[in-house]
């Protein structure tokens, strides 16, 4: 195919677990989930070209842009399941924290395929694009979604939603990060409460929404500053503050009491989003 100069600069958002449930342990490791995910307005920007060598660079030093890189993934499943291929360079202008629970691995991994599919001239359907991304890992197919979705299996099946009516979300992360597996394998299923997601989910499109995480408390055991972190962001007035998705990030819905003295939470990172969605065909 005859290499093109364009650039295809692309965003790529960060998602929160509005509620997660875990259903129970599968046999091949995973966990069984019932989730409603939202992609919120705090994004990396991926940067596309066709080139004579594959290379990737990150604004950020301390990410591996190694094999290991979810971009990289994504574009050897395109090649394979396509058959097209073209060398790239890819530059990611990294925002979204790391080790947070914003699955910012996944959204660049997700937004590297729709890139590689429009660079190649859009010969695969989104259907096929979020179908592929399954094999990348569970949050992906997620973001090829209108962006309010529920998602259920390991996280891979996803019944896309109306948007919900926008909320102010605040993003807050301590310094240290949490691993997704270390969190899991802390969890006790048994010890769970018997929530039933679908009633969970109904109070969301009902604009009756109740927020919950069952990853809050094998994290909290794992890193037990973020309890004290998560009473600190509630003390600041907010309406809800949550772990998002395997943390270490908490989302906070709503806005904090006039001249509350932000400076008190140990904060790394912080952020002021709103929610986001896709329309059909385009990206974010
Ligand atoms: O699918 P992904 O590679 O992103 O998952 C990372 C890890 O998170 C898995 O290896 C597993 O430990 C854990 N996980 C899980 N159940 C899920 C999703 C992830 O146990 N539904």
């Amino acid at each position: 195919m005859s290499p093109s100069d364009e650039t295809i600069s692309l965003l790529s958002p960060a998602k929160v677990n509005l509620f997660l449930r875990i259903l129970g342990r599968r046999p091949d490791g995973y966990h069984e989930l019932a989730s409603l995910f939202q992609t919120i307005a705090l994004c990396d920007t991926l940067h596309f070209n066709m080139s004579d060598v594959d290379l990737l660079t990150s604004t950020n030093l301390t990410l591996p842009t190694g094999p290991s890189n979810l971009i990289w993934k994504a574009i050897k499943i395109f090649r394979e399941k396509t058959g097209i291929f073209f060398p790239v360079k890819v530059l990611l202008e990294k925002r979204i924290p790391l080790e947070a629970g914003l699955g910012g691995g996944s959204s660049n991994a997700a937004t590297a395929l729709w890139a590689m599919n429009r660079l190649a001239g859009m010969p695969a359907t989104s259907t096929d694009l979020m179908k592929w991304s399954a094999e990348i890992g569970s949050d992906v197919p997620f973001f090829f979604s209108s962006g309010t979705a529920y998602c259920t299996g390991r996280g891979e099946k996803i019944a896309s939603l109306n948007p919900l009516p926008n909320q102010k979300i605040s993003i807050f992360k301590p310094l240290q990060g949490l691993s997704t597996p270390a969190v899991y394998q802390r969890l006790k299923v048994e010890n769970l409460e018997r929530r039933d997601p679908e009633a969970f989910l109904k109070r969301f499109v009902d604009n009756d929404p109740y927020y919950f995480n069952d990853l809050e408390v094998p994290a909290f055991e794992l890193l037990t500053s973020l309890q004290q972190f998560k009473r600190s962001l509630e003390r600041l007035g907010f309406d809800h503050v949550l772990l998002s998705g395997s943390g270490s990030a908490f989302f906070c819905i709503g806005e904090p009491v006039k001249n509350s003295p932000l400076s008190l939470v140990d904060a790394q990172f912080e952020y002021s989003a709103e929610f986001i969605n896709r329309v059909d065909n385009d990206w974010y």
